[in-house]
């Protein structure tokens, strides 16, 4: 194979790498979401119950901050953010996955 072939496979091959876990991790925030009925209330682009997840990716910056709030908000419960009706408390999510829920919610306006 000559040099230059060689040179693009590789730079290729690092975009892929690069572009994977990002890839996966938000699959995975997607999938928990799916897996722990979040869908039952809310929808990607449309309001159910509950906000769509663009509107809420939409009116928060990305920052640890607003995940860490987010994630409380999931877990223990919220309300008066969006409208009258409350979300119900999630206590059993772990915090690995109420993260990887937040950052997946978090980047779908981006
Ligand atoms: C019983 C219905 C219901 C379920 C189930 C539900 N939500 Fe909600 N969610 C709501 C409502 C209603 C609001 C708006 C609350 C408010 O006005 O502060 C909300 C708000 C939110 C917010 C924004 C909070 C804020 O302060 O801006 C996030 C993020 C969120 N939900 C994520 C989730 C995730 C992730 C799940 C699954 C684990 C989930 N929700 C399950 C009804 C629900």
């Amino acid at each position: 194979m000559k040099m230059k072939k060689m040179k693009k496979l590789i730079i290729l091959l690092t975009i892929t790498f690069l572009c994977v876990p990002g890839f996966i991790s938000a699959e995975e925030g997607k999938k928990l979401a799916q897996k722990n009925g979040c869908f039952a209330c809310h929808s990607i682009k449309l309001r159910v119950l509950g906000p769509s997840f663009k509107e809420i990716s939409a009116k928060y910056r990305i920052s640890e901050a607003t995940k860490r709030n987010l994630m409380g908000k999931i877990k223990n419960g919220g309300s008066g953010n969006w409208g009258d009706i409350p979300m119900i408390s999630h206590p059993k999510i772990t915090e690995k996955d109420l993260g990887l829920m937040v950052e997946w919610i978090l980047n779908l306006d981006r």
